[in-house]
């Protein structure tokens, strides 16, 4: 199947799926409403993908897999709400739609926020989730240091602090890092936790490539609030510029961007037993994510 194809199929099952879970309930409240606007209004689902894509190389079950899927987005549905608010990157319009903020209001939306991040823990240490208790707190553990201070909350302050600030390139990479292909490497390295699987090589093969996939992410990213289309994006453009936020294109040429993303690209699928074939799903969707236009 294409990868373009696999794509839009993966992200129907997992639409249905996180649709299914967040409609089980009979909660009705304001909060509930913007917590599941924040997480079923379109979306990539891009983390989602790689994690049921690698899962099903490592033959996890689809309930344990769709499961850790839906918790991960969950924090990622909790990082875009915060990430727009005023106080922070004061966006209006996300996935082509008013951002939660906008349609809910700012204390609801704050409060949507922290309840899906929550939900994300609540979902993947439930009693459901019928695997041994030191993986499940090992994969726990994980998710909470990398959604933290030392992951994505902690790159999110970098991101503000660095605003109308000089800083080098070392510093954009560091905040990347943290703030975005922290989450891409927990996307990498948790299915290999279910599989329980004790080999420290898979491991950080994975890890590197959810790092390097997750820095070439943020890149495209910073590219494309510079060169993107508003109406492909579902998000206003040129808003970094207009901040004077710490984008990589301030401080890289498109083409140092796409030779950047190259590099990391050829870094993470080379000397892999994973990836070895050429024609991988990882292999395409890395080399695919460094030219999209959304
Ligand atoms: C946007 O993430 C924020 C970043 C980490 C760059 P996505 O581009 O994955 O957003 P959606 O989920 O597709 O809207
Ligand atoms: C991406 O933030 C990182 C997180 C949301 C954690 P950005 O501010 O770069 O992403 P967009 O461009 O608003 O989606
Ligand atoms: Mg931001
Ligand atoms: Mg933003």
């Amino acid at each position: 199947m294409k990868l373009t194809k696999k794509l839009q199929s993966t992200s129907k099952e997992f639409n249905l799926y996180a649709r299914n879970y967040l409609s089980s309930t009979k909660e009705n409240t304001i909060l509930w409403k913007a917590m599941q606007y924040g997480t079923i209004n379109g979306g990539k689902r891009i983390r989602p993908f790689l994690i049921i894509e690698l899962s099903k190389l490592l033959k996890i079950k689809k309930s344990h897999y769709m499961r850790l899927a839906l918790a991960t987005e969950l924090v990622h549905a909790y990082s875009l709400i915060h990430d727009d608010l005023p106080g922070m990157d004061n966006d209006d319009l996300r996935r082509g739609k008013p951002t939660t903020h906008k349609k809910f209001g700012e204390a609801t939306a704050i409060l949507a926020g922290n309840s899906l991040l929550t939900l994300s823990f609540q979902l993947l240490s439930d009693p459901a989730m019928l695997v041994s208790p030191s993986i499940k707190s090992n994969i726990i553990h994980s998710l909470s240091k990398i959604s933290g201070y030392k992951g994505l909350a902690g790159g999110q302050s970098y991101d503000l602090l660095f605003e109308k600030k000089v800083v080098n390139e070392k510093q954009i990479v560091m905040m990347h890092e943290l703030k975005t292909a922290r989450l891409f490497e927990f996307c990498m390295i948790a299915p290999l936790m279910l599989s329980n699987s004790k080999s420290i090589k898979k491991m950080n093969e994975l890890r590197t490539y959810g790092k390097n996939f997750g820095l070439i992410f943020q890149a495209t990213d910073d590219l494309l609030d510079f060169v993107g289309k508003k109406k492909i994006l579902g998000k206003s453009t040129q808003k970094d510029f207009k901040k004077n936020k710490g984008n990589i294109m301030k401080y890289m040429s498109v083409k140092a961007v796409k030779d950047y993303c190259n590099n990391l690209a050829i870094l993470a699928t080379s000397n892999s037993s994973f990836f070895k074939n050429k024609n991988n799903v990882f292999n395409l969707l890395i080399f695919h994510i460094i030219n999209r236009v959304r």
